[in-house]
Parts: C-alpha cells; sequence; structure tokens
C-alpha cells in the first residue's frame, strides 16, 4: 500500500500569460480546456492535465497530487494520515471534475506543503499532441518528479516513508530523495527555514533531442538557465534547469534510471558527474 506515482501538479500564479508560455512554447506540453476558464491546462500523456496553473495574485504550490491504486488503497491511506494528527479533507464534487479524478483526498504535510491524494483518473482518449517534444516519459513511473522544502527534514521523511509508503533511494547531506515505482526519485525533501515549499520540478523527454531542441527554445525564449546541460550522479538523468516564471526550478531530463527493485540506499557526495553549472535566479521584477 502507498503512493504509486506524482500524478500531477497544481501551481498557482499571478501570470498566466507567462505560464502559457512556458508549458506551451518552451516545454512544449499540450494545453487543454479544462473546468475553470481562467486556469492553464496541461497535458502531456493519456492522464488528465498533469500540470495546472490557477490564476492567484501570489504564486504558492497549489498542491502535490499523487496517484493511490483505488478507492480502498485511498481510504487505507486518509485513515493512516489522520492517524498522525493530520486533518484530511474529501475532495468537492467540483474539485474531483475539474482535476478528472474518481476520488481525493486533501491535506498538509508535516512541512507544511499541501498534498492531494486521488485514484482513478478520467480518461478522455483525445490523442495526445506535442508537437514540439516527441512524447514524455510516464506511464508507470507518472508526471516526472517534485523536490519541496520542510524545516523539519527528518519528521517530514518519516511521514512520506512510513505513512504514504515512499523508499529511501538516496541522501545528500540533509536532503532526501524518494522513490513509489521505477523512477528513481518521484519526490524529494529539503531543508530550509520556514514553511515547505516547491523547489524544482522534473519532466522527462523521450530522446536526447527533446532535451537539446529544448535548450535550444530556452535560449531562444531568454528563459533564465539554473543549471546547464549535465548528468545527476544518482538517477543518472542528462538535464538541464530553467527558472519558470515564479522562479520554480523545472528539469527536462533524458533517460533517468529506473530502479526495478528496492535497493539499499546510498549517500552522495556530488550532485551531477558533469555539468549542471549553477546560475542563481534572476531578481524577481520588483
Ligand atoms: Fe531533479
Amino acid at each position: 500500500m502507498g503512493v504509486r506515482s506524482l500524478g500531477y501538479v497544481r501551481l498557482n500564479s499571478p501570470d498566466l500569460k507567462a505560464w502559457r508560455s512556458f508549458g506551451e512554447d518552451f516545454l512544449g506540453m499540450m494545453r487543454v480546456e479544462g473546468n475553470t476558464p481562467d486556469s492553464l491546462y496541461f497535458r502531456i500523456d493519456h492522464y488528465p492535465p498533469r500540470l495546472v496553473v490557477s490564476q492567484a495574485e501570489e504564486p504558492s504550490l497549489g498542491a502535490l497530487g499523487f496517484e493511490v491504486l483505488n478507492k480502498r488503497e485511498l481510504a487505507q491511506l486518509v485513515s493512516a494520515v489522520e492517524a498522525e494528527g493530520i486533518k484530511v479533507s474529501t475532495g468537492t464534487d467540483a474539485e474531483r471534475a475539474e482535476r478528472r479524478v474518481t476520488g481525493l483526498a486533501k491535506f498538509d504535510d508535516p512541512a507544511g506543503n499541501p498534498v492531494e491524494l486521488f485514484y482513478g483518473p478520467i480518461l478522455d482518449h483525445v490523442r495526445i499532441q506535442t508537437p514540439l517534444v516527441s512524447s514524455f516519459v510516464t506511464g508507470d513511473m507518472g508526471m516526472g518528479h517534485v523536490i519541496v522544502t520542510a524545516e523539519d527534514v527528518e519528521t517530514t521523511f518519516d511521514f512520506y516513508s512510513r505513512v504514504l509508503g515512499f523508499i529511501e533511494r538516496n541522501t545528500a547531506g540533509p536532503t532526501y530523495f524518494m522513490g513509489c515505482n521505477p523512477r528513481h526519485h518521484s519526490f524529494g525533501i529539503a531543508p530550509t527555514p520556514g514553511p515547505g515549499k516547491l523547489v524544482h520540478i522534473m519532466v522527462e523527454m523521450a530522446t536526447i533531442d527533446d532535451v537539446g531542441l529544448a535548450l535550444d527554445r530556452a535560449a531562444d525564449m531568454n528563459i533564465p538557465m539554473m543549471n546547464t546541460l549535465g548528468k545527476h550522479t544518482n538517477d543518472q538523468m542528462l538535464s538541464f534547469y530553467v527558472y519558470s516564471p515564479e522562479l520554480y526550478a523545472v528539469e527536462c531530463g533524458f533517460e533517468g534510471l529506473r530502479v526495478e527493485h528496492e535497493e539499499p540506499t546510498y549517500e552522495i557526495t556530488e550532485g551531477a558527474l558533469w555539468g549542471h553549472k549553477f546560475t542563481p535566479p534572476p531578481m524577481p521584477p520588483s
């Protein structure tokens, strides 16, 4: 029992125009219409939109959506989360309809990051079309991965591993990388003071040319680079990172490691075998 994959990410943003261009013209996701006319919905596969950006005055993480097997497992996980003293709310009909899921539960993790558990994505069977990207790698590995922060990493790690069923893949000092399917990590937690927040989102593309072409688009569109092309030591992902409109990092990856069996955890001492040269974020517009 436990979370099966990262299903979706929801963001709140004051600048949907920037996100529309970032999602559609840079990342190459398929923009579709959804239930809320002024939200952006992006598909990358046969699932309901994996990235949803909603209009808001302040940027924030709306939710990390984690998929579970079915109704029974959702009920079991909700009980387990409630047993930790965390308040869980059931998704309303409107929330389930907007996310295109059959069952939905919502709560904040111990660091304050908004989490949603869902089962039963409602497929629409309109063929995915992403002309800029040959395809995104999802399937049994879900949408990709996310890294969030926590002031108390140990407590948050304990919650995700013991309660939600994530498996520790490796550590990098105080940072944990965790898996819930063959993707090396679907989730990570890094320490920072204050409430939890989103650090980065990774989507995996099917070919090295997809990543190279995305690199060209970033340059053409003046999207600020965070990490140059490089290869990670833990998931072996060939990738680069840019800054999104709200300066979350977004990683475009290729050929990340599949971990088919549970393996002992390990510590890494470098993030990259090569590349990933870091540039700090541009100053946010005042
Ligand atoms: Fe990453």
